[in-house]
């Protein structure tokens, strides 16, 4: 398959690429670096990403942007960048990406466990997540020619580690992988993958 990965220079999209790289074609997309650039932030750029790369068989975002904060400090510009880059970034690669996928190929957002299990500071990011979530599923009832998914990452180790934080409850970046495989070979449509049903 010829995929298209975007946040392909991060942490999960690293293990996401290096997961798929022996059995596809990856084509990798990021802000600054990748075989092409994008910013998830700006109609314009996704526009310009899909017709340098044309029809792909599947697209992968492992991007979107959005702050932790506590919830009083969370500033204008906190909630813009989840609404504007994590939140509609992802929803433009499906709106406009559409019609670069190839019949029965699939587009694999990327969301977070903390839609549905908060944590305090995460307000944004919940918020982000959540939406991502609810226009999967209901953008899947009128996407028929493709298969729309969202994979929910938990905490992952390696960012964990950056952070300074135990990574015990963690999972591996390369077990987060597993999912985003699972969304691309398998025959789910309008769900959200958890990632601790992959490992
Ligand atoms: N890591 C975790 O523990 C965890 C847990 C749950 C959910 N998630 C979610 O998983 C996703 C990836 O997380 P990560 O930790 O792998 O992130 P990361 O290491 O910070 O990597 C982010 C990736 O997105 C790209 N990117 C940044 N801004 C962009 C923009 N405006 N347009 C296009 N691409 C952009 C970066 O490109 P450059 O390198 O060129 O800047 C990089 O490839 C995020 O949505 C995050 O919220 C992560």
């Amino acid at each position: 398959m010829k995929i298209l990965l975007i946040g392909a220079t991060g942490t999960i999209g690293r293990a996401v690429a290096a997961r798929l790289a022996d059995e596809h074609e990856v084509i990798s997309a990021s802000f600054s670096g990748g075989d092409v650039q994008v910013d998830l932030g700006q109609s314009e750029s996704i526009k310009a990403m899909f017709e340098t790369v044309g029809k792909v068989d599947a697209v992968i975002s492992t991007a979107g942007q959005a702050n932790f904060a506590p919830f009083q400090a969370l500033s204008d510009d906190d909630y813009q960048l989840a609404l504007n880059n994590k939140l509609m970034g992802q929803v433009n690669l499906v709106r406009i990406g559409a019609e670069y996928v190839k019949q029965g190929g699939s587009i694999t957002l990327t969301s977070g466990v903390l839609s549905r299990q908060p944590m305090p500071g995460s307000a944004s990011i919940s918020m982000a997540n959540g939406a991502l979530e609810s226009f999967v599923k209901a953008a899947a009832l009128e996407l028929h020619q493709l298969r729309l998914n969202v994979v929910a990452p938990v905490f992952v180790k390696e960012t964990m580690a950056m952070m300074g934080m135990d990574t015990i409850d963690g999972v591996s970046a390369a077990d987060t992988a597993i999912a985003y495989e699972a969304a691309v070979t398998g025959d789910m449509h309008g769900q959200t993958l958890d990632i601790t049903d992959y490992i």
